[in-house]
């Protein structure tokens, strides 16, 4: 068992009502992965917390460390697995799609996860991942607060040309990009752009090669 004595883990209640107070900022976010991620395939969320991004999209299976967290993703309905994504507790092949939303930051290794991404997705199989970018405006705004933020203490921030590169030397490739969040804290829901650069949410789609 994988248990990581985080920040996730000692306040996952706070984590989770987070989206009931930015309710705009998560529906964007939704907006967002909703354009990448499709209907109707077997997907795993990797990273899966309280189960805020798997359940809209109708994704039961999660990988976790953080127990507290899983268990607010079980009472929603998961089947929440404890591990990491660098060791995926699944057989080659598993999956049509792996969604990781805000996790890549938090990650010890980065090309190991990524390669076990791989593995668990069958042939032409898709990897989703959603970041907020390191040079977009919230990207600066919690690279510099993050000494007291308690959730991004630890978080090590990328641009979308790093994990792109990261991507394709783990062997993906055919990558789309999507974004929203171009202004920071908005009241309202955007609707999300193709392409990276403007918004703060990216969301990356590329292809098992
Ligand atoms: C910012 S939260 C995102 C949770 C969920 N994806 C969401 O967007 O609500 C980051 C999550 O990554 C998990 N995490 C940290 N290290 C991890 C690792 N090596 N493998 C998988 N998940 C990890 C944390 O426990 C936490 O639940």
């Amino acid at each position: 068992m994988t248990i990581i004595e985080t920040a996730f883990d000692k306040n996952a209640l706070e984590y989770d009502n987070w989206f009931e107070k930015h309710a705009p900022i998560y529906q964007s976010e939704i907006l967002a992965l909703k354009e990448a991620i499709p209907a109707h395939k077997k997907g795993v969320e990797i990273g899966s917390g309280t189960g805020r991004f798997s359940l809209p999209f109708n994704i039961r299976i999660g990988v976790e460390p953080s127990p507290n967290m899983s268990i607010l993703a079980e009472q929603k309905g998961m089947t929440i697995i404890n591990s990491v994504a660098e060791n995926l507790p699944f057989h080659n092949h598993s999956f049509d799609f792996a969604l990781m939303v805000t996790t890549v930051c938090f990650l010890s290794d980065i090309p190991k996860a990524f390669s076990e991404v791989h593995r668990i997705l069958k042939p032409q199989g898709e990897i989703i991942l959603a970041f907020i970018d390191k040079n977009s405006e919230l990207g600066k705004k919690y690279e510099k607060e993050k000494s007291e933020n308690k959730f991004y203490k630890s978080a090590h921030f990328h641009s979308t040309q790093e994990i792109t590169e990261l991507l394709q030397q783990a062997n993906f490739h055919k990558f789309s990009y999507w974004q929203t969040l171009t202004k920071n804290y908005s009241d309202e829901i955007e609707q999300p752009a193709q392409g990276f650069g403007t918004g703060s949410f990216v969301v990356i789609k590329a292809i098992k090669n």
